[in-house]
């Protein structure tokens, strides 16, 4: 994965962030940053569309700088490259796309459910869901791990947040795939470079599939609303924000879909990582195996390592200057959080996968900024109890077969992670 080797510089003039395609191979766009960091770490990239291109961000320092000044760098002209005029944002916008007073009050909706303490709650149920997915999984021998295990776990603890049936979990994997797979022929109902995704053009990440989720979301909105539930959706329905603005039809519909995006698809893939990252390295696997105790400070290695969200983007609102560069106002800014998280300044030997790092200033869940994932205490305790159950089962796991990527320059995803296990 993830290069484990430092990467072998790339010309500037064959890096282009913006072509999907580059990132397949799960090799080039480590070049693609190492090399703008070295010698353009503020790079004008141009897309397709004419007219059009973005700032890439691939340091630490400005990635943090922009993050957290949303007065300049604003998350409402959208977070992801796409182009979007006012008609599309009215209907489109959901927390993440929320600056401000309101911003602060929606997310203060659900902040109290993702406190750390809040979460600490879900432990036992957490471990006991973890046991029974291993168990499952293990005992097949030889099997594709992100299927089995990385993209079955944390859908199912979305599924008791939201309180929808076990059953459902199979739909809203599904649903995510065929979102935020939207570059990828194997999961998008449409593909986003294609000029048919411009009827899809008001629904978020132009994919068909959001409607389905939409009318899940209702459903449960519905059945809800009045009701004594603790779960996210009652809450959401059933509580004013404290600006006194209640959720519009919209606001709901997209803070729902958000749930379902940002807590399935990142935690799985920093699970599958982690677990490639292991294989490829059993010296640091026996190491965690042996000391469990070095889980938690791991796991921030491990979120640094996998880096599930490539970037996100943001929108001068007025004329800046971030290391050295010109920035003007309208001009999107996109931070590739993956690239600071190799960061030379910042990190010893980056492309050293290492369970004992300590301190490890990652910018995986974004950093210092307004929109720092809400999920990070929930992924957190996920992968710590993901590892800490699957290391002392197993006596030996292998690679058994190619690894599969997502098409994606958005998230960083493994399709497929064929393992064989040998039991403890
Ligand atoms: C925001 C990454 C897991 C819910 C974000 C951001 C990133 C991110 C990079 C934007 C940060 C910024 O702009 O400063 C990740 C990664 C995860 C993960 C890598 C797993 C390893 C989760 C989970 C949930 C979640 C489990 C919830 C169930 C959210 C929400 C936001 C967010 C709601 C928007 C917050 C806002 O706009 O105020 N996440 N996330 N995330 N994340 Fe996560």
């Amino acid at each position: 994965t993830n290069a484990s080797t430092t990467p072998e510089p790339m010309p500037l003039d064959e890096i282009d962030l913006a072509d999907n395609d580059l990132f397949l191979d799960g090799e080039t766009p480590w070049r693609m940053f190492h090399t703008l960091r070295r010698e353009d770490p503020v790079h004008w990239q141009p897309e397709p569309a004419p007219n059009s291109g973005f700032w890439a961000l691939t340091r630490h320092a400005d990635i943090v700088a922009v993050d957290r000044d949303p007065r300049t760098f604003t998350s409402t002209r959208f977070t992801n490259l796409e182009e979007v005029d006012d008609s599309q944002i009215a209907i489109r916008r959901s927390l993440l796309e929320t600056d401000g007073l309101r911003h602060g009050a929606l997310r203060r909706l659900l902040q109290k459910q993702f406190t750390p303490r809040a979460i600490a709650d879900y432990g036992t149920f957490l471990r006991g869901l973890t046991a029974r997915t291993l168990d499952n999984a293990l005992a097949k021998g030889t099997f594709d791990f992100v299927h089995e295990v990385s993209a079955d776990f944390p859908i199912n603890v979305l599924a008791k947040m939201l309180d929808v049936p076990g059953e459902d979990t199979e739909k809203l994997i599904d649903w995510g795939n065929r979102i935020i797979g939207n570059t990828d022929p194997d999961y998008a109902d449409v593909l986003l470079e294609s000029a048919e995704s411009e009827r899809y053009r008001d629904l978020p990440f132009r994919s068909p599939a959001s409607l389905e989720v939409f009318a899940y979301g209702r459903e449960l909105a519905a059945a809800r609303r009045g009701g004594e539930g603790t779960d996210l959706v009652s809450r959401l329905v059933n509580h004013c924000p404290s600006d006194g603005v209640p959720l519009s039809r919209h606001d709901f519909d997209n803070y729902f879909l958000l749930l379902v995006v940002a807590g399935n698809e990142t935690t799985r893939h920093a699970i599958s990582h982690t677990m490639l990252a292991l294989l490829r390295n059993p010296t640091q696997l026996e190491l965690l195996r042996d000391d469990l105790a070095l889980m938690p400070d791991a796991v921030e290695e491990f979120l640094r390592w996998a880096s599930p969200v490539y970037h996100f983007r943001r929108t001068a609102t007025r004329d800046a200057e971030v290391g050295g560069r010109r920035i003007r106002e309208g001009d999107k800014v996109v931070m590739w959080f993956a690239s600071g998280n190799r960061d030379e300044a910042v990190f010893e030997n980056p492309y050293s996968f290492d369970v004992t790092r300590r301190g490890v200033d990652h910018v995986t869940f974004g950093k210092g900024g307004p929109h720092f994932c809400l999920g990070n205490a929930l992924a957190r305790l996920e992968m710590r109890i993901m590892f800490e159950e699957l290391l002392p089962r197993i006596a030996d796991i292998r690679l058994a077969g190619e690894v599969r990527r997502v098409r994606s320059n958005f998230v960083n995803g493994i399709k497929e992670l064929p393992v064989t296990v040998t039991l403890a």
